[in-house]
């Protein structure tokens, strides 16, 4: 650390296509908050940097689907969730957007650079096109089946049933989002980062010199770099986002992800015109706080790219998270399955602190984790209120009702009270050393231990059973957990910032930077403190059982939409069913397609031959419980590649709408051969 001056601290730019919910906070803005505000009260050189991420093709399709501009979409949603973080208290030091004038001006700029130095290689290659609607299918404009996992609903630039990042040309029965078309192949010229060119260079400097990366960071980069890196194109031909600033370009933007992180850029730029200090000088420790979707972008392609334009530095670490299940449950906007932060700060005014406490206690840094409502009641109801809350009010209302609200000169230390003020500097270098290292939930609880300490400290002194016959020592005891009080709100101020200025402010206090956390002298005696309020409330189960009704209705919504059948598809005449050739055939050898979820590799005799089919029902039959049995089989289909075993043929199935499939087979045993029809 001591090398540093500053730090410099981005956050992923969440898409304005919705509403933020608790999966976004736990992951990334909650603890990207409480380091900034931990540096602030070192006094360091610290920046908070954020903005909505507002191009990209989710976008546009949003805006199209809804009958409204790209422009109205982003507006939306990025003072929705401008206006939530500043009520939730996330302490930007700006948070801007990517539609600003200066993210165009900058995102251009480096394009430029890099195109001038000769940063990119260009290439003409097929694309989909949609001929009905004049377009390239670039990202999410197409699906398909994934060529990894068999997924039927795989986009364009990703699979997210595997998580393979993927291109169009690889889609299986490629489908425009659009139309529903099934797209033509046609010419396009794109620039492409040769990600290739940079690996040895990659491997040197995330392998070898960042070690300490936290080792889910690590292993994701070094599983990309194992597996090779293949030249990325950077520009699109849609009319949402950067232009290509090139000139006969027209059409062409630049990929979201080529402009998103240089987004943290031109927020700097527009808050300070002092921005280069945090982006070109070594002395700057630059920081990306980002969710695991996000690692190759920030740890290979925009290092890459900040590599390649020659004048940035490079990110020292970054932190990312796993993700946050809700209810044991996927958090999902299209299912409308999540906690949207601004529905939760109606819900619950003034527990702004209570959300980023929970979300930190139970946050998922190292595996993915699960958010339950019982588990917000009772870490509120038995920590913040029985622990910190208790232990607080306890030591204010005594100090009123025996000494009008004084705090009282230490009469003598006993060896307890000591051990007691001793025990603060303790927690100051645990919390530190978790704080330093980006292990948030053990910073807390480290913190919260001071509270804990206070709580045990007063149980076992029972200042008001002793006060008739030893008011002497009640001041000394009182004195003490005075001091613990007020070095709580330095402790805690990271975590719980509204809260800890509401104890201030009950304690007469001013806000104390971080360097004078342990001493036992923060009040002197004489120091008056104000009437205290109540720090936390209990929530009850009335409020608990109204948010997990909230989610019973939303399963049931998801269940009727889901039930609902397909509509029947165009009519076709009998000649067109009559191409099929479906026979029934028996099922000989079966077994799982290593690293696939769904795919099986089956041999089946169809009477007319023994072939192989890959089929994606692994998740629903076990390969030993298939051998013999009958399956219609559709066998002139034309022969695909299914992760490297082509496969002759498709078994049917039927689907139901949750997307389970059951095979589809004669009733009785028929011959191998035998045609359906
Ligand atoms: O995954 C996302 O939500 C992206 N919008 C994150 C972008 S981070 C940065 F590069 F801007
Ligand atoms: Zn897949």
């Amino acid at each position: 650390m001591a090398q540093f001056k500053r730090t410099l601290i981005t956050t992923a730019l969440p898409y304005a296509n919705g509403p933020l919910h608790i999966g976004h906070l736990a992951g990334v803005y909650v603890p990207a908050d409480i380091y900034a505000r931990y540096l602030r009260s070192k006094k360091e050189d610290v920046l908070l940097i954020g903005g909505s991420d507002e191009h990209g093709v989710p976008i546009t399709l949003k805006a199209k689907n809804e009958g409204i501009t790209p422009q109205d979409v982003v507006d939306k949603f990025h003072n929705l969730i401008k206006e939530s973080f500043e009520k939730l208290g996330i302490s930007f030091d700006i948070y801007s957007r990517t539609t600003s004038p200066v993210h165009h001006e900058t995102a251009s700029e480096f394009f430029r650079k890099m195109y001038n130095d000769g940063k990119f290689i260009e290439k003409i290659t097929e694309q989909y096109y949609d001929q009905e609607n004049g377009q390239f299918l670039a990202d999410r404009y197409i699906t398909g089946t994934c060529p990894r996992c068999g997924y039927e609903k795989a986009y364009g630039d990703q699979c997210e049933s595997c998580g393979t990042s993927l291109s169009p040309t690889e889609l299986i029965n490629p489908t425009s989002m659009i139309s529903g078309n099934k797209p033509v192949l046609k010419e396009t010229k794109h620039w492409y980062l040769p990600l290739d060119q940079y690996e040895p260079w990659l491997k040197k400097w995330i392998l070898e010199d960042h070690k300490e990366w936290k080792p889910n960071v690590y292993g994701q980069c070094k599983s990309w770099l194992d597996s090779g890196l293949q030249p990325r194109a950077v520009t699109r031909d849609l009319d949402w986002g950067v232009p290509v600033p090139v000139e006969g370009t027209e059409g062409k933007v630049l990929y979201v992800w080529f402009d998103a992180p240089i987004g943290y850029i031109s927020a700097t730029k527009e808050l300070t015109p002092d921005w280069e200090k945090y982006w070109k000088d070594p002395e700057t420790r630059l920081l990306h706080f980002i969710g695991k979707d996000n690692i190759v972008f920030h740890c290979i392609i925009f290092p890459c790219m900040l590599k390649a334009e020659g004048s940035f530095i490079l990110p020292d670490n970054v932190p990312a998270n796993e993700f946050l299940n809700l209810e044991n449950d996927k958090i999902s906007t299209s299912r409308n399955w999540a906690v949207w932060l601004h529905e939760y700060l109606e819900d619950f005014p003034g527990k702004e602190d209570v959300l980023k406490y929970v979300l930190t206690a139970n946050a998922p840094e190292s595996k993915d984790n699960d958010f339950t409502w019982k588990d917000f009641q009772s870490r509120n109801n038995n920590e913040l209120v029985a622990v910190l809350g208790n232990f607080v009010n306890r030591v204010l209302v005594l100090t009123h009702k025996y000494f009008n609200g004084e705090v009282q000169a230490v009469t003598q230390l006993l060896p307890y009270d000591e051990q007691a003020l001793a025990a603060i500097k303790e927690i100051r270098k645990e919390t530190e050393k978790s704080l330093e290292s980006f292990r948030f939930r053990e910073a807390q609880k480290n913190a919260m231990d001071l509270a804990r300490l206070g709580n045990k400290y007063l149980a076992d002194e029972e200042p008001w059973k002793i006060f008739k016959t030893n008011p002497d020592r009640v001041k000394t005891i009182l004195n003490v957990c005075l001091q613990i009080t007020a070095n709580l709100t330095i402790v805690l101020d990271p975590f719980l910032p509204y809260s800890m200025q509401k104890l201030r402010s009950y304690l007469n206090f001013e806000k104390q930077e971080w360097q004078r956390l342990g001493e036992s002298d923060l009040l002197s005696a004489g120091h008056k403190i104000n009437k205290p309020g109540l720090l936390f409330e209990k929530i009850d189960d009335d409020t608990i059982e109204k948010q997990l009704q909230k989610l019973l209705n939303t399963k049931m919504e998801n269940e009727l939409k889901n039930n609902a059948s397909q509509p029947a598809k165009e009519s076709i005449d009998f000649d067109d069913f009559g191409k099929m050739d479906i026979r029934a055939g028996t099922i000989l050898e079966a077994e799982k397609v290593p690293k696939t979820r769904k795919l099986l590799k089956l041999k089946i005799d169809t009477g007319i031959d023994k072939r192989t089919v890959v089929s994606g029902i692994a998740e629903y039959y076990k390969p030993e419980e298939l051998i013999g049995r009958q399956v219609s089989i559709l066998v002139n289909l034309e022969p695909k590649k299914l992760r490297g075993i082509e496969s002759k043929g498709m078994i049917l199935c039927a689907e139901n709408a949750d997307g389970t499939l059951s095979i589809v087979a004669p009733d009785q045993k028929v011959d191998n051969g035998a045609e359906i029809k």
